[in-house]
């Protein structure tokens, strides 16, 4: 084993502690906690007009979050195959700070989540990112993206009138952002920007039915579609923000930790025997 071998793992090591401290922060700030993320299976070739488009249209995301809490962006290339789209969308009550930190730490999850890649997507409990090199730009799609539903609450009538109310209020307001509440229930709902509002009033009321029809009695339901979502909780006031995200969370933080633990580990290890192989090579000579 040589010196290379050993700076080579070194930078590996390097890298994956850096990559341990990325999602750290979000568990304790919900605003930032993974919810859902994905990414399309085609790559783009590295140093590419792509990759440099990609990157200018993250920057003008990041950037535009400071003073809006949506917008998109379409980075034209020299050849059509380098275009690029994409377009973030903040929960509407966050402050513009803190969309801007949510749309950051999405773009650097992506960077990681997929590395890459043509398109990606990620959902944090603030704020949605998006990008790929075919458009979806004011494209409704009601694809169901996540769908989580609570453990049953049995039979109670009270509890799932209340929820009906709430899931009823939210499909009655207007606009992008809606929350709604009653007694316990707490409900949330969220269009991307780009929705027309007949759009929006129709992707909210396929996730109001889907939450209705497939959370049947359960003390929360989560219902993700690609362009708006619908939420509720039947567990006090600040359920949401705490026992929820925190539910979905941990799982996949968790898993991620152990395996940047176990790998750091290996490489640990390795390094430890390219010394030793050093050591002893050279009280050999
Ligand atoms: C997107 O990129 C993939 C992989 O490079 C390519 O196969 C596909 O044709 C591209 N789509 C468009 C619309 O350019
Ligand atoms: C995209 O952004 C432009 C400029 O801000 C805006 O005029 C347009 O309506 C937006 N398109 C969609 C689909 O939101």
């Amino acid at each position: 084993m040589g010196r290379t071998t050993s700076s080579t793992l070194l930078l590996t090591l390097t890298f994956l502690f850096s990559l341990s401290s990325l999602p750290s922060p979000s568990l304790s700030d919900s605003t930032d906690a993974f919810v859902i993320g994905g990414c399309t299976q085609e790559k783009y070739v590295q140093d590419s007009p792509y990759e440099s488009n990609l990157n200018s249209l993250l920057t003008s995301l990041v950037n535009s979050a400071t003073y809006s809490s949506y917008n998109n962006y379409t980075i034209m290339g020299s050849s059509t195959q380098d275009v690029v789209y994409g377009l973030y969308q903040c929960r509407g009550d966050l402050s513009m700070p803190d969309c801007a930190t949510c749309v950051a730490r999405a773009v650097s999850q992506l960077g990681v989540l997929c590395a890459q890649t043509c398109g990606g997507a990620l959902q944090l409990q603030g704020c949605y990112v998006k990008y790929d090199n075919t458009t979806f730009l004011g494209v409704e799609d009601k694809t169901v993206v996540l769908k989580k539903c609570g453990p049953s609450v049995g039979y109670d009538t009270d509890a799932m009138n209340l929820r009906d109310a709430v899931l009823g209020s939210l499909a009655g307001t207007s606009g992008l952002y809606r929350v709604g509440g009653s007694g316990n229930v707490q409900g949330v709902a969220q269009c991307v920007g780009d929705l027309s509002v007949e759009e929006c009033q129709d992707c909210l009321s396929e996730a109001i039915g889907r939450l209705k029809s497939d959370c049947g009695t359960a003390d929360y339901g989560d219902m993700f579609l690609a362009k708006c979502y619908a939420r509720y909780t039947t567990g006090g006031p600040h359920a949401y923000s705490k026992a929820h995200s925190d539910k979905y969370t941990n799982d996949g933080e968790k898993t991620f930790a152990i395996i940047v633990g176990i790998l750091a580990g290996v490489a640990l290890v390795i390094i430890f025997l390219a010394f030793l192989g050093k050591v002893f090579g050279g009280n050999g000579k």
